[in-house]
């Protein structure tokens, strides 16, 4: 008999993006003159910077010629996307992360559900933010290191409160946990995090042998010079964190696939004797089990992205959605709420003082906005929504305009 994995039951039935996609698709089926603007889901809308289109015509063109045909490439990328990495995101930022550090992978999504599987099925305890990237919670709990959901929040999770008295970064956990997620640039609360603050949860990983997996998808959008954007910016965070990045929202490569996670060498687990071991390999051969690589011409567009004219492309992608940011803070603040984030990050958060799914409705219905409801995030997102700034301009002035007739 073929048994199902059970824990799948003990998640929420569907992926909060594609609950929201079903309540969109069902409103806009019923009311087919309805102008939808979409400020849900953080999905790019501008074109691919030309110099990655460029670089990807020219691969896909040598794809096309028995002399410079590729097939299978290198496990964990091609060096001349790793070189690029480690030179431009990490060194130039005084990061001392090496080529053979970084992992090219489909994207950060998929990194930060997989890499759990390194970790014992039993016995490892997991604390995550709340509000939360859903994706983090969810594979734990498909990989049985959770109870059932009670009142929201599933059992054998430790969850660390991020709200407007902590200003949306939490403390470290005051129970000994052996794996940490963070994420900053927040998703989705769009709050950044000072190095004392991440120095902290460092500090925390060394004294308990625990791992902290940090993801960075949003590091791009950090303006502020003194906001880190690398874990690894902070003494010691070598041995202890993993972290996560995305050409996704930085280049436009959501619908292209291309990111990397960074295991360093120094970085170390514990074997069941207590003594500790490497990571990376552990990393390596599952990447090796199960993965077959990113295709080179994506790998040659996002190789692009640290060329000059990519550099300059992609920095004025993230301008745009951030000037839309701006444009949206502004207008939730005239209404009188309190907007988090936005300005170091594409999201915008803030207390609705409503359920916020009903929020979500009435900007729906109302304003034909779409937006994303801050309690499909978590406990602590109850009352809070989620707009995203990745849009036109033309249409976030537009969508601000309704949304703020409604309020
Ligand atoms: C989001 O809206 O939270 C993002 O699109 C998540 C993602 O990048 O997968």
């Amino acid at each position: 008999m073929i048994l199902a994995n059970e824990n799948f039951y003990k998640v929420q039935a569907t992926y909060l993006f594609s609950d929201i996609a079903r309540r969109v698709s069902e409103f806009t089926e019923a009311n087919k003159d309805a102008s939808v603007i979409r400020l849900g889901i953080g999905d790019v809308t501008r074109a691919l910077p030309q110099a990655c289109v460029d670089a990807m015509i020219k691969a896909t063109t040598e794809m096309g010629a028995d002399d410079t045909f590729r097939g299978y490439g290198p496990d964990y990328g091609y060096d001349f996307l790793r070189e690029a990495i480690a030179l431009h995101d990490f060194k130039a930022r005084g990061a001392d992360i090496s080529a053979d550090e970084i992992f090219v992978s489909d994207g950060a999504k998929c990194d930060t559900g997989n890499f759990q599987e390194l970790f014992a099925a039993t016995g490892t305890k997991v604390a995550v933010p709340d509000p939360v990237y859903p994706v983090y919670v969810d594979t734990n709990v498909m990989a049985g290191r959770t109870g059932y959901a009670v009142d929201g929040r599933y059992e054998n999770l430790a969850y660390l409160d991020c709200t407007e008295a902590n200003n949306f970064v939490p403390a470290v956990p005051e129970e000994q946990v052996d794996l940490i997620y963070l994420c900053f640039p927040n998703n989705p609360t769009g709050a950044t995090a000072t190095k004392e603050q991440l120095k902290a949860f460092v500090d925390y990983a060394h004294e308990n042998k625990a791992l902290i997996l940090f993801d960075a998808a949003y590091e791009a959008f950090i303006v502020d010079d003194d906001i880190p954007h690398s874990i690894y910016e902070i003494e010691g965070a070598k041995e202890v964190a993993v972290e996560f990045r995305s050409f996704s929202k930085n280049a436009g490569f959501t619908g292209t696939r291309c990111g990397y996670t960074v295991v360093p060498e120094e970085c170390r687990v514990f074997n069941s004797k207590g003594e500790a071991v490497p990571l990376a390999p552990l990393w390596k051969r599952r990447m090796s089990t199960k993965f077959n690589g990113v295709s080179y011409p994506v790998q040659r567009a996002a190789e692009a992205v640290y060329s000059e004219e990519g550099g300059a492309q992609c920095k004025a992608l993230v301008d745009g959605y951030l000037a839309n940011a701006k444009v949206i803070r502004e207008r939730i603040a005239q209404k009188g709420f309190k907007p988090v984030g936005g300005d170091n990050s594409p999201y915008i958060w803030f207390n609705t003082g409503m359920d916020s799914w009903k929020f979500f409705d009435k900007l729906l219905k109302e304003a034909q906005v779409v937006t994303t409801p801050g309690s499909g995030f978590g406990r602590c997102g109850n009352g809070y929504i989620r707009i995203s700034a990745f849009n036109s301009m033309e249409n976030v002035v537009k969508a601000m305009d309704r949304v703020c007739s409604v309020l």
